[in-house]
């Protein structure tokens, strides 16, 4: 840029900040070397003036993203009102691809329903019904970089087992899709991950479903489940060995505090490992009848810190670079006062996902989501913090141990 056009652009944009005069400045100011105002400071007549009448040459404004001055906080507050209960729909909007569509999602839930339903009364499972299912969902199921997981989070608390076991499902093949080549191997995997929970079925509803934490007795009715998920895998036919592991091992810790057997590490298969993965953060991300749902940073951070002792760090890492740090779907308040929603993960910079922006930095909408590459793009635009944080009530568990599931 030619030394003219530069002091028009300063002059130009001293002439743009005092429209903003009584609100909070995004950039820093320096007339020479010396900061005259700094971001977050009130944009005041004596600053403009001060401005207007230094020599353009010497004033210089900091990179602020493109914006002169920080929304209103009420403003901020407007747009959270705004977004928050309608973020599937603005999401899916700006074209961020849903991992199941919700009738797909449903659908899958009526048949795993059934299936608990029947083994309760024939004590042994459908595995056929069950690999049908499974199959199906491998079929639509995405990797995880690039589509939503549960964006829609309707559901009934009554149906929890049911769509947990489904979304453990979903979870654990995207996950593991790119780990084997073998789609036996990953039939199995699926049909194990929806029948993780089906000795639920053999637990009292009154405690499946109990509004408040369990008392010991009942917790450690809770914890049979997985013995009796093998009792009811036992009656049935040609049951996959992976399938009886799972079903058996999905809350062991591999520091040997989990249960039935307190196995180890070197004990777990790969798949227990996974499973336990999966059950964890869809159980933390869920709302449940006794504490609101966490929100995914959340769930990161314990499964961050339960790396290595409750889970294998390797396939921490492998999850966590799936899901980035900021899972698609998930509405960031950029460092330039835009509103986006993720729709990309760069497995490369997990902190530095592709948004797709829809209000602008005065929180108007945009006619057209503009799509911003956060890696490639070179303006400096980063994440300042996640939206869609929902508001613990109730319980709050503060670790992975706190968790009744
Ligand atoms: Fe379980
Ligand atoms: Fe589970």
């Amino acid at each position: 840029m030619d030394k003219v056009t530069d002091v028009l652009n300063i002059e130009q944009q001293i002439e743009e900040l005092s429209r903003y005069e009584g609100k909070a400045l995004a950039l820093d100011i320096y007339i020479g070397s010396q900061a005259v105002a700094t971001s977050g400071s009130t944009i005041s007549e004596a600053l403009i003036s001060k401005l207007r009448r230094t020599d353009p040459e010497r004033v210089r404004f900091s990179k602020g993203g493109g914006q002169l001055c920080l929304p209103d906080k009420d403003i901020e507050q407007a747009i959270r009102a705004n977004i928050i209960p309608f973020r599937a729909e603005l999401a899916l909007e700006a074209g961020v691809q849903e991992d199941l569509s919700q009738e797909v999602r449903g659908m899958a839930t009526r048949k795993v329903r059934q299936l608990f339903e029947s083994s309760r009364f024939l004590s042994k499972v459908d595995l056929n019904a069950a690999a049908d299912v499974a199959s199906d969902l491998i079929r639509r199921a995405q990797s995880l970089e690039s589509t939503a997981f549960k964006l829609h989070d309707l559901r009934s608390y009554d149906d929890y087992t049911y769509f947990h076991s489904v979304n453990v499902c979903v979870l654990g093949i995207a996950l593991f899709r790119n780990y084997t080549d073998s789609e036996q191997q990953l039939l199995d995997l699926g049909i194990s991950l929806l029948l993780h929970d089906i000795g639920k079925s053999r637990v009292p509803l009154e405690i499946l479903n109990k509004p408040g934490p369990l008392s010991e007795q009942e917790f450690d009715q809770m914890r049979k489940h997985v013995r009796y998920g093998v009792e009811l895998l036992d009656g049935s036919l040609d049951v996959p060995k992976l399938c009886l592991e799972v079903v058996l091992n999905h809350h062991e810790r591999v520091n040997g505090t989990g249960y039935l057997r307190q196995l180890r590490e070197n004990e777990l298969s790969l798949f227990d490992m996974l499973a336990s993965i999966c059950d964890v953060f869809d159980a933390v991300t869920t709302d449940r009848c006794y504490r609101s749902k966490m929100d995914f940073h959340r769930a990161v951070s314990i499964l961050i810190r339960g790396s290595g002792t409750h889970f294998n760090n390797k396939l921490v890492n492998h999850f966590l670079q799936g899901i980035g740090r900021f899972p698609v779907g998930t509405f960031v308040l950029l460092s330039n006062r835009e509103i986006g929603v993720v729709s990309r993960v760069n497995s490369e910079a997990l902190s530095l996902p592709e948004i797709s922006v829809i209000f602008d930095g005065w929180g108007n909408r945009l006619e057209q989501p503009r799509r911003l590459d956060l890696h490639a793009d070179a303006s400096g635009i980063y994440i300042d913090r996640p939206l869609d944080t929902s508001p613990l009530i109730g319980i709050s568990a503060k670790n992975e141990t706190d968790l009744k599931h």
